[in-house]
Formats: structure tokens, C-alpha cells, sequence
């Protein structure tokens, strides 16, 4: 049984990652529309993965005997400078994201739930893994710069890195393994 305390701050962490799957949505649709085709697919699936780590808790919370709250949906930003702004506002996101699940994290350590701590784990790995891909993504930005040119072939990059993305989300089984 999970404590009152645990499970609101697992609800708080549900909405935070539908949250992330609608800002990358926002995001996605913003590089479909600005001549980025290959950034928008990267986004598109980044936005599947953030739901599948909001699926993830709602079945946690519901296994381990709490109630998953499902949240009202809030509107992301839609306006965007550039590609370059884009993921610097992933990379911040990113970093809120980590730091709210080490916040979790130690909420669960004072409430003695050193199980969901350690289901927590998986979370923390994963936040180490998203703010690298992105802060690589954004060094290769800068690289390109503003040159078309350069823009251009970044996209090209961006279209195979998201389809490796897809194929190692299917793999791990999508939304479906997810239980
Ligand atoms: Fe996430
Ligand atoms: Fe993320």
C-alpha cells in the first residue's frame, strides 16, 4: 500500500510527463510547419515516449493500490524563435523534469517507500539519458548555425536519429508493454 503522501506526489509526476508529451507535440508541430521535417518526426516520437512514462506511473500508482488521477490538459506553448530555441526550452524542460523526480524520489525515501524508490530508478536513468541526447542535439545545432545549408543537413540528421528512436521504442514494446 502506497501512503497519501507518495501517491499525490506520483500524480503530480503523471501530470508533469503528459504535460512533456504535449509541449513535444507543440513543438513537433511547430518544425512540421517551419521546414524541419526531420526535427518534427524526432519530436513526434519523443512525444509518444513522454506518454508512455506518464502510462507507466498511472499503472504503478493503480498496482500498488493507489488511484491514478488522470489530468485536465493544459495548452503548451506554441510560438517558437527558431530550431535553436526549440531545444533550449527541451533542455530546460528536461532539467525540470529531472529535477521533480529526484524531488519524488526523496519524498519516498522519507516516507520509508524505498519500493517505489527503486521503481523510481528507472526514471532517474532515463532523465540522464534525455538531457545527453538533447544537449548533443543542441551542440549540432549550433554547429550548423544559421546557413541554410547547414540547417538543412542538420534535418537530415535529425530524420535518421528519430528513426532509430522509433524502431527502439517499438522494440521495448511501445504503450503496449507497459503494465
Ligand atoms: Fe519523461
Ligand atoms: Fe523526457
Amino acid at each position: 500500500m502506497i501512503t497519501k503522501t507518495v501517491e499525490k506526489s506520483i500524480n503530480e509526476q503523471i501530470k508533469r510527463e503528459e504535460h512533456s508529451s504535449r509541449i513535444y507535440l507543440s513543438m513537433a508541430s511547430w518544425a512540421e510547419r517551419n521546414g524541419f521535417p526531420g526535427a518534427a518526426n524526432w519530436l513526434y516520437v519523443q512525444t509518444e515516449e513522454e506518454r508512455i512514462h506518464m502510462l507507466k506511473l498511472v499503472h504503478y500508482l493503480n498496482d500498488r493500490g493507489g488511484t491514478a488521477v488522470i489530468p485536465a490538459l493544459e495548452a503548451p506553448d506554441a510560438k517558437f524563435k527558431s530550431l535553436l530555441d526549440v531545444f533550449q526550452q527541451v533542455l530546460k524542460h528536461e532539467e525540470y523534469i529531472s529535477e521533480s523526480i529526484n524531488d519524488l524520489y526523496a519524498v519516498c525515501t522519507k516516507e520509508k517507500d524505498f519500493t517505489t524508490a527503486n521503481y523510481l530508478q528507472w526514471y532517474i536513468n532515463e532523465q540522464i539519458e534525455e538531457e545527453s541526447t538533447v544537449r548533443s542535439i543542441l551542440d549540432q545545432i549550433r554547429l550548423a548555425g544559421t546557413e541554410k545549408g547547414g540547417l538543412f543537413m542538420m534535418d537530415k540528421e535529425f530524420a535518421a536519429m528519430a528513426t532509430a528512436k522509433r524502431a527502439a521504442l517499438a522494440q521495448s514494446g511501445g504503450a503496449n508493454a507497459v503494465t
